[in-house]
């Protein structure tokens, strides 16, 4: 669906790159992530592949049509762009917002106000957007990226700042659209989202892609399975963690025997863990 190869883009156009030797590719249906610290180069990315920023260098290649130059208004009908500062005209209602954002497109739109039900705006549809909330606004945000029924959606920290309710509703938008076919590019400096959302995750830091995969197998190409003993001791509870390979399993069976066990827990790895691990850099 969409293929990118060998992206660079420079902000001061001299050779100090915000992104480099970008490639990556994102099948029809999928959500691709983006993960990735403060600055790292996803909201650069996003706004390269989207045509907000003009192409410099390397190709992106849309149903093997390969962009030349900005793209054209059939491109722009077809995409939705959520941004990590939610651009809502304020002195509108946040039905009107979407109303006006409907009427720029050359295609049949959702409804205003399903839309505004399904990231619970509902009761503040006819309020200034200037009364919302920074989560209102960011939900108003979201909801307008997705007005014209994209078929490839770009969202830049969709869940960032909201609550765990909402966030969790915003997180089962992007699901069901997702079921409905919809192609989503999603960037974010969160694990879990990125962990929960996507089919694929490319790690990037300094403008550089550091690996590419699916969430579970960078866990289990990189990552380590741990166990975490609690235990009685001198009337204390304490606890004790071990890795799973080779001779700490043999390890963690006499502790067992040897200690007062109170519970033993078993965890994966997190994805921060792994991105410390392959770049060095956590991801705040
Ligand atoms: N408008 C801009 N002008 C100059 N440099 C920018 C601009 N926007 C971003 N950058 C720089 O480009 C790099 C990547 O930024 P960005 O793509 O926003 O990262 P992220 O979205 O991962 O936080 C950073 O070093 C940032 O300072
Ligand atoms: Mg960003």
């Amino acid at each position: 669906m969409i293929e990118v190869k060998n992206l660079y883009y420079s902000y001061k156009k001299n050779g100090d790159y915000a992104i480099q030797d970008v490639s990556f590719h994102i099948d029809k249906g999928e959500i691709f992530g983006f993960l990735g610290p403060s600055g790292a180069g996803k909201s650069t990315t996003q706004g390269v592949l989207s045509g907000l920023l003009e192409l410099q260098q390397g190709e992106i290649i849309i149903e093997g049509i390969p962009r030349k130059g900005l793209p054209d208004k059939s491109f722009f009908n077809r995409i939705g762009v959520g941004f990590e500062i939610p651009n809502v005209y304020k002195k509108l209602s946040g039905l009107d917002n979407l109303r006006y954002h409907a009427k720029l497109y050359d295609r049949e739109t959702e409804d205003a106000m399903t839309v505004l039900k399904m990231v619970g705006l509902e009761e503040h549809a006819r309020q200034k957007a200037s009364s919302y909330s920074k989560g209102m606004k960011q939900r108003l945000g979201f909801a307008r990226s997705m007005i014209n029924k994209p078929e490839i959606w770009f969202l830049d920290e969709p869940t960032m700042g909201l609550d765990p309710n909402t966030a969790n509703s915003i997180k089962n938008i992007v699901r069901k659209k997702k079921a409905e076919g919809t192609t989503i590019f999603l960037s974010t400096h969160n694990m879990f989202v990125a962990d929960e959302l996507c089919d694929r995750i490319a790690f990037i830091v300094d403008g550089k892609i550091a690996a590419l995969d699916t969430p579970k197998n960078l866990k289990l190409k990189h990552g380590q399975l741990s166990v975490t003993i609690e235990y009685a001791e001198d009337g204390k509870l304490k606890s004790e963690t071990f890795g799973m390979n080779g001779d700490e399993k043999a390890k963690v069976q006499q502790f067992i025997g040897d200690h007062e066990v109170k519970t033993i827990h078993s965890g994966e790895p997190t994805l921060e863990e792994i991105f410390i691990k392959l770049t060095g850099r956590g991801l705040e």
